[in-house]
């Protein structure tokens, strides 16, 4: 038996936040009956939302896209703009984990699979992203120790970070910056950057987890294997996600 919330979100339906609005909008049903937040189900169980009976995904599908810029990672967009989802050829509800920026280019897992979807997303999953990041101004030594350090962005320090200073252009006047993080505040580097002055004109997820962008043009996608689901499924599944 699991909270109600827990087995929604597993069944891909939507995360477990939406779940409990869901829930305490009394728009879900258990066997018939308008249930409260922590109910406990099992997947034996009928369980409607709106009506609609929740049906799990017989077959999981697993993406690694390396997302172009001028995409929303959504399965819809209100004002229609294409959508990480329309890249991907299949006819299969899947969804993208987690969240790129319309301008940032780079590594996003899409899938059916509810319940890793969520493990990945959980902020304890702490899972390694790598980014590129080109910005405006000459980044210091001492820039990257602040932010290899932790700088606050909405009054919250963020973690310890890794940061290569790639390159400078002193020209220009702009920088090329590495960052390793595993946190995914919304927009983490643009506002790490924005923090200590500067501008990031560019930005790329060259890893995720062990994936990389090799052999995956911008725009292009791949099947994950069995053997890569499991590898995630091994990092994140001892991870606390209630
Ligand atoms: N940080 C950002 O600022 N934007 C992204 O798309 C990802 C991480």
């Amino acid at each position: 038996m699991e909270k109600i919330q827990k087995i929604i979100a597993n069944y891909g339906y939507c995360s477990r936040r939406k779940a409990e609005k869901l829930i305490k909008e009394k728009k879900v049903k258990v066997n018939g009956k308008i249930i409260d937040i922590g109910y406990l189900a099992s997947n034996k169980d009928k369980i409607e939302i709106n009506g609609n009976l929740l049906i799990k995904e017989k077959k999981f599908e697993y993406y690694l896209l390396n997302k172009p810029r001028f995409t929303i990672s959504s399965t819809n967009d209100e004002h229609n703009r294409k959508t990480v989802v329309d890249i991907i050829n299949t006819k299969t509800r899947i969804y993208p984990v987690g969240r790129l920026d319309y301008d940032t280019t780079g590594l996003i897992l899409l899938t059916n699979d509810g319940q890793l979807a969520n493990l990945l997303m959980h902020p304890s999953s702490n899972i390694d992203k790598t980014y590129v990041a080109k910005v405006s101004g000459i980044v210091t030594g001492y820039d990257i120790k602040k932010l290899k350090n932790g700088v606050y962005i909405d009054n919250i320090k963020t973690s310890k970070a890794k940061v290569k200073l790639r390159k400078v252009d002193k020209k220009k006047e702009t920088s090329i910056v590495e960052l390793t993080i595993h946190e995914g505040r919304n927009h983490q580097v643009k506002k790490m950057f924005e923090s200590i002055g500067y501008k990031v004109d560019k930005l790329t997820r060259i890893k995720y987890a062990f994936f990389t962008t090799d052999g995956l043009k911008v725009g292009e996608y791949r099947k994950l294997n069995p053997k890569e689901v499991s590898v995630l499924y091994n990092l994140v599944k001892n991870k606390k996600t209630n």
